[in-house]
């Protein structure tokens, strides 16, 4: 698939990009602000007891801030952030090594976690308890389990799939944060700052412009920041203005909700093939050449989010606000 300048999860120049404008503490992490709220209070209690923090899984869509968040509650408990992935983690043994190489505080990131194979989970669960690991020792009718006690530490997890992880998995997490889309104002706060960070001012209005754009995801905020500052660059201006803000956004196809061409392909698909629906996932995969999974992954959720797509049993609809916003007359649906 070809890399959508909308698209929630990281381009390949993305994390490079950021990493000098990622926040690396509370006061810097922008929204989220219940979120915020219970873990800052979690942590000041974990200090004063002297433990660790409870082990805390971190879900929601790609590009709201769950690598990030993982980091700062590292920063925040002052203690090292070893980090690693479900699909980096095949064999037991993997997780073996991972683990009794923690120091004691420690924070081990895991992320897409809903990616570990089963049989690396279930030596996640004595660990996560009693921070303890039972291995075996030797081959066949040699062989024998010897437990192994961990330093204590606490588990971070991030998955885009909170559905897909099994339930002993999620009940060993003491703290669940969702992590939601983020409004206009706090995109635009997103902007200002990582435009304060890199060295371009932004204006109100500019900063307002691309928060609408952005999806609620500061990913896409920060990453059409970048385009939009490129062409500043090039025409020689030293700020972006709400002008050349729009004229560059323009060029760049992403329209005044941040949709794409994809985006129009696919509501413009419903309404000419199947007169706005309902249709059925399959049949409309096929109508565009997609796969439903990415359909259902990748395409859909945003037009859903701002209700520009309905699930329904019999099938994907749009709403009468996409004939208005795409310029077109409302059918009598009778
Ligand atoms: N609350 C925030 N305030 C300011 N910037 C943020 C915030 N959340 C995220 N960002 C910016 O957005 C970028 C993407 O965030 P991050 O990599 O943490 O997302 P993620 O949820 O881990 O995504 P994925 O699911 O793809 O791993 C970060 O590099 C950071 O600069
Ligand atoms: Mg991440």
């Amino acid at each position: 698939m070809e890399e959508r300048i909308v698209s929630q999860e990281a381009h390949r120049d993305d994390d490079y990009a950021e990493s000098s404008i990622r926040p690396v503490d509370f006061k810097q992490y922008i929204g989220q602000q219940k979120v915020k709220e219970n873990l800052k209070i979690f942590i000041e209690a974990a200090k004063l007891r002297e433990e660790c923090l409870d082990h805390v899984l971190l879900y929601g869509p790609p590009g709201l801030g769950k690598t990030t968040l993982a980091m700062i509650i590292a920063n925040e408990m002052q203690v090292n952030i070893r980090t690693t992935s479900g699909p980096a983690i095949e064999k037991p043994g993997d997780l073996a090594a991972v683990l009794t190489a923690l120091e004691p505080g420690d924070v081990l990131f895991i992320d897409e976690i809903h990616r570990l194979p089963r049989s690396v989970e279930e030596v996640l669960y004595p660990a996560m308890e009693d921070y303890c690991i039972d291995i075996i020792i030797g081959k066949e009718a040699t062989a024998r389990s010897v437990r192994l006690d961990l330093p204590p530490f606490t588990l971070v997890g991030a998955t885009t799939r909170a559905g897909m992880l099994s339930s002993p998995l999620r009940d060993r997490f003491g703290v669940h944060a969702r992590l939601e889309y983020y409004n206009e104002t706090e995109l635009a706060d997103i902007v200002y700052r990582s435009g304060n960070l890199m060295g371009v001012s932004v204006e109100e209005e500019a900063a307002l412009e691309l928060a609408r754009r952005s999806r609620g995801t500061p990913r896409i905020a920060n990453r059409l920041l970048r385009r939009v500052r490129d062409f500043a660059q090039v025409k020689g201006s030293d700020g972006i203005n709400s002008l050349l803000c729009q004229d560059a956004l323009e060029k760049l196809q992403v329209d005044r909700l941040g949709l794409d061409e994809i985006d129009h392909k696919l509501l413009v698909n419903i309404i000419e093939k199947f007169r706005g629906g309902p249709v059925g996932i399959e049949a409309l995969a096929a109508a565009i050449g997609e796969e439903a999974t990415t359909l259902e992954d990748v395409y859909e959720p945003y037009l859903m989010q701002i209700g520009f797509v309905v699930r329904t049993p019999r099938g994907r609809m749009v709403t009468e606000q996409v004939y208005e916003y795409l310029g077109m007359e409302v059918p009598d649906r009778g």
